[in-house]
This record gives C-alpha cells, structure tokens and sequence, in this order.
C-alpha cells in the first residue's frame, strides 16, 4: 500500500546505482541513461489502429548504469535482482531470453533483428534501477526498453533516432516478450517533454509536442493504481487488437483509423453487436483525441473533462477493458470535485488518470481510499505524475 501525494524526488539518478554497479561488475560505469514511464491523457487502443494518441511521460524513471565490456556479451542485472541475464552479440538470432530480461536483452536482440549492423558492437555491462511502478499501466515495459535502447545507442555509436529507438522497443515487445502491443508508451518515453503532452499520428509516426500548462491552471494529474494488476501477453489485450482488426477488414479498410464517425451507421448495419462497439470505441477515441488537442490549446486543460469521461465510458461500454476498480476510482474522482478522469493505458486492471485542482490532491486520495475499503477493494496506491523529459543521458 502506498499513497504519495507529495513531490517526489525522482528524477535523479537513484543513491547506489553507480556504486552497485562498481561491486557488481569490478569497475565503475562510464554513463547513466534514463527513461520515464507514462500514462496516456487520452487515445487508448488506437495505437494499433494507425491512430491517434496523445500520452505524457512521467516522472517516474528507469535507470541504466552502464559501461562497455570487452567480451562481445551484452549483461544486464537489477538492483532489485542482482541475478546476471547476459546474451553473446554473436547469438542474438536464436536468443531466448527469461523474465524480465527479455525487455532488456529484448531489445538488443530488436535492433539486431531490424536490420543494424552490430558486427563490430561491443559487449556492454548496464544495472538497472526503476521507481515505475509494475503492473500499474504506467509502462514500467517501455521505460525499461527506451533506457536500454538509449544506453545501447550510444555506447554503440549507432547514430539512430528517437523514432528508430521507439521501433526497437516495440519490437521487442512483441517479439521477444511475445505481447502484442503499439508503439505509444515507447514514443511517450523517447519523446516526452516537462509539462507537454506528445501528439502521436501512428499512421505517419509524426509527433508533436502539445502544452498541458497545469501549473498555470492550478490543476495536477493524478494516477490512482487499482493495483489490480494485468499484462498484455495475456487473452484480453489480444483479443481486443483481433476485434479491431476483424471491424477494418468487415469494413473493407486497412486500419480502422481510415472510418470517421460518418461511417459509424454502415458499421453497425454490418457488423455483429460486439464488433461495431469495439469499432465504435476506437473511431470515437480518435475524434476525442484531436477534440482534446484542440481543446486545451482553445479553452485550457479545464476544459477537457468531458473529453475524459467520455472516453472512459467508452471504454467501460464499448471497448470492455475497464474493471470495477478503476470504474470506482473515476466515480469517486469525480465526486471529490477532479475535471475529469479515465482509465488509462491497455486496461484489465492498472491505473486511472484524473485531472483536478492540485488543492484537491489530498482530499482525493482519501476519498479514493475510503471508496475503495468500503467495497472490499484492495486499497489504491495514489501518485502524483508530473509530465516530464522523456529518456536521456544523465551522466
Ligand atoms: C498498452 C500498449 C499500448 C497501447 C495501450 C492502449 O499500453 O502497450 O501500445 O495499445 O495499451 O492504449
């Protein structure tokens, strides 16, 4: 259980990272690298419907002490689980990776399999610290792979951009991790900026960064982690991407990003009940993103509650990916006086997002608290996210 509703101080390289990877690997590191977590504002799966999506980066971050090695092995270790996973250069074509590594080691395995010549790369020695909560929809994943595609990128002088390192961590997610997932949560590490939003076209993979201006508008972003916890390498991630994918080929397009709300009668004519609410969710979802964009940049973030709500109902109604947690914890967020609030990344359990008046943090959290006991829910871990820099070198 936990509840942080004070700034938190981590954004800085966390104490013993260096000096853990002195004792572990016999020498100090020559760099730290890092990358945040995210939450998505609004666009949920339509990342892999060529859509739209507008995530923030948080400023909760993975952490990638690391150095060159001379043995043509990649290693990777965590100051939660000191455990070396470690793959040979020369091995990545059949490389089968355990656990967590996988998002690691994942990821050297992605930029191998995509083409990058990696002959001449050395061997790298990297130990990892996160403070991005696991399993709370806030991509502990895409901060893992965005800090290790930075690390690998310039300690392997591979001269790639931001987008091609996005790629990579996609990639390995799906490949290596086996979980069928976007592009977004690695763009929102790679790309994020303080107080900014990033405005993801996945059709052309052109980004843009859009003002969020929270502290001028008195308003914080909350995330309230259901602690339900869920992974994407499972059925219901899946099966939501199958239904999508069933909806643009019934409706004779390649994405269902080509439909606008117009196309929405012949959809439901056609389609059975379920795929037309899963096909009704992602067409609407890419109207509220530009609605939202259009929104906060005429009106403010104030003004984008609607947007929000609208979005988690779809969500609960139409795209089925909410649980009664999550549904509480937005009641509830609205009830304590939030601007509005959703549930936020791929669902079946994690994290909501609400947006409300900073001075109403502390008066939320307990409410949340009290709402979810008095269910018989486990009680949800509160955090303040302030939108942040997305990955970086940080020594
Ligand atoms: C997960 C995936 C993303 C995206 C969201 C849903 O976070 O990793 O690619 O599909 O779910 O919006």
């Amino acid at each position: 259980m936990e509840s942080r509703h004070t700034s938190r101080h981590t954004m800085t390289i966390p104490p013993g990272l260096v000096e853990g990877f002195t004792t572990l690997y016999g020498t100090p590191p020559t760099g730290v690298w890092s990358a945040p977590g995210r939450a998505n504002l609004i666009g949920e799966h339509t990342d892999y419907n060529n859509g739209l999506v507008l995530p923030f980066a948080i400023d909760d971050r993975t952490w990638c002490a690391a150095r060159v090695n001379g043995t043509g092995v990649v290693s990777v270790a965590s100051t939660a689980q000191p455990t070396r996973h470690a793959v040979a250069i020369a091995d990545l074509d059949q490389a089968r990776f355990e656990g967590w590594s996988g998002y690691a080691l994942g990821v050297a395995w992605a930029l191998h399999a995509s083409g990058h010549d990696l002959s001449r790369a050395p061997g790298v020695d990297i130990l990892i610290d996160s403070t991005v909560p696991l399993g709370a929809g806030l991509s502990s994943s895409a901060a893992l792979e965005s800090a290790v595609a930075v690390t690998l990128n310039d300690l392997w002088e591979l001269g790639l951009d931001r987008m091609a390192l996005a790629k990579a961590g996609q990639l390995a997610e799906n490949g290596a991790i086996g979980a069928p997932t976007g592009i977004m949560d690695q763009v929102a590490s790679l790309f994020g900026q303080a107080d900014h939003a990033v405005l993801l076209d996945c059709a052309s993979l052109s980004t843009r960064a859009v003002p969020l201006s929270l502290e001028r508008s008195g308003l914080a972003l909350l995330v309230i982690d259901s602690t339900v916890k869920h992974a994407h390498a499972d059925g219901g991630y899946a099966s939501r991407r199958e239904a999508c994918e069933k909806g643009a080929r019934a409706m004779g397009v390649p994405f269902l990003r080509d439909l606008t709300v117009a196309d929405l009668a012949k959809a439901e004519a056609i389609l059975d009940d379920e795929t037309f609410r899963r096909v009704r969710h992602v067409v609407t979802e890419n109207a509220r993103v530009l609605d939202t964009v259009e929104t906060l940049a005429s009106s403010g973030p104030e003004a984008i509650g609607e947007l929000l709500l609208a979005s988690h109902a779809s969500m609960r109604d139409d795209f089925e990916i909410s649980v009664p947690e999550i549904d509480l914890a937005v009641e509830t967020a609205m009830e304590a006086g939030a601007v509005g609030a959703r549930l936020t990344g791929g669902g079946f359990g994690g994290s909501a997002v609400a947006l409300l008046p900073a001075t109403q943090v502390h008066n939320l959290t307990e409410l949340v608290h009290a709402a979810a006991s008095d269910r018989g829910f486990a009680t949800p871990a509160v955090l303040i996210v302030t939108p942040s820099e997305g990955a970086r070198r940080d020594q």
